[in-house]
């Protein structure tokens, strides 16, 4: 017994740890500090009913309502709108629909490491645009890919930087294939993509509401695009995948814009309080931000830094139950962590284990 041949050499995304006994500080997946709005739990109440009845039949397999309420949102048509199983669901589609053997799909690296792993499902080729420390964008080789599709994510991950709306029209002027820009963070940033679908059928804007609407546990994503790519999406989607609590958690929460527009202000101003905290008090190189978590090349109290460095604080945090990210695989981020922004509880109980691991004694070779 075995499976085509690109399968078995297939590598998996790893998701961050999800832990599942009490006492854990949970900043490794970028997920809102916060719940979301409580309308969101009435909605689902109501979606049940007394006796769950309602659960028997099959959800909306279009999710129009939401489609009609995202539409609403954000300006543009019902036609416009896709919604997925999460933001990954629409990110494999377009995998699906752009990338095969005979065309690749783009993507700057390093970044979300999903994309890869979906292109290597397709057994699809994958072209990669590598940046340097900076983590600038490469608008000039980015336009001049021959990827049928290309993957932005902005703000980027891990890294957090942000990228211009001028930029990354540069890039859709001249590109030929379909730019994603990956928005998961869009909230969290100073500006977005989507003013720019009304000029360029080849862009695709991807959100979730697993992060600035808290709702990960959910599962909902969308992408909004012109009419055509929102119909290769519709023709290869699973024809009922959203599920009918998701919908409703999902209407719920747009529907609340004024309960999270305060929450949003202070995840931002918890973020730039550790920015300022991790460049200013303590002296390690931290990108800016425009993200709910935040990328930090640590120094030990010796001032060294490095990958070794960034894995001895990996693992003293996590001995003192508190989950952040370290991503070894690449040189440009092994030697840093990537930190999401929690609540103040938990940025104090962090700073107090981050004081705690300075004053250790430095790791000899670091
Ligand atoms: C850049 C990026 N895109 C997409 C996702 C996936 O989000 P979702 O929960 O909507 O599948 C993540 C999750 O961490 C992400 O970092």
């Amino acid at each position: 017994m075995r499976p085509l041949a690109h399968i078995s050499r297939l590598s998996p995304y790893t998701p961050g740890i999800q832990p599942s006994g009490p006492g854990w500080v949970k900043l490794n997946t970028n997920e809102l500090p916060y719940p979301p709005s409580p309308r969101v739990a009435e909605a689902l109440k109501r979606e049940v009913g007394a006796d769950g009845a309602s659960l028997r039949l099959y959800p909306n397999p279009t999710s129009a309502p939401l489609r009609t309420a995202l539409a609403a949102h954000h300006g543009v048509r019902e036609e416009n709108v896709c919604v997925g199983n999460g933001s990954d669901d629409i990110l494999n589609l377009l995998v699906r629909c752009l990338s095969g053997k005979s065309a690749a799909a783009g993507f700057t690296w390093p970044s979300y490491s999903l994309y890869p792993v979906l292109v290597a499902i397709e057994d699809g080729v994958a072209e990669t645009v590598e940046f340097d420390r900076s983590m600038q964008l490469q608008v000039e080789r980015i336009a001049g890919s021959r990827a049928s599709g290309f993957f932005l994510t902005s703000p980027n991950a891990p890294t957090g930087v942000g990228f211009g709306r001028a930029e990354i029209e540069a890039i859709l002027e001249r590109f030929e294939g379909v730019l994603v820009v990956d928005e998961a963070y869009a909230a969290f940033a100073c500006e977005d993509a989507v003013p720019l679908l009304s000029r360029h059928r080849n862009l695709v804007v991807v959100r979730t509401f697993s992060k600035a609407y808290g709702l990960a546990g959910m599962r909902i994503g969308y992408a909004l695009a012109d009419p055509e790519v929102i119909g290769w999406l519709d023709r290869v989607r699973d024809s009922y995948n959203v599920n009918r609590l998701s919908q409703a958690a999902a209407l719920a929460a747009l529907s609340d814009q004024a309960y999270y527009a305060p929450v949003i202000a202070r995840v931002k101003s918890t973020r730039d309080r550790l920015v300022s905290d991790c460049t200013g008090r303590r002296g390690w190189f931290t990108y800016p931000s425009q993200a709910n978590f935040v990328f930090t090349e640590p120094k030990n109290g010796a001032g060294q830094a490095g990958s070794a460095v960034a894995k001895s604080l990996y693992e003293f945090l996590f001995s003192r139950k508190i989950l952040v990210r370290y991503f070894p695989s690449h040189a440009l981020t092994a030697p840093f962590l990537r930190v999401s922004v929690g609540t103040d509880d938990e940025m104090r109980v962090l700073n107090e284990s981050l004081d705690a691991w300075q004053k250790l004694k430095p790791i000899p070779n670091a």
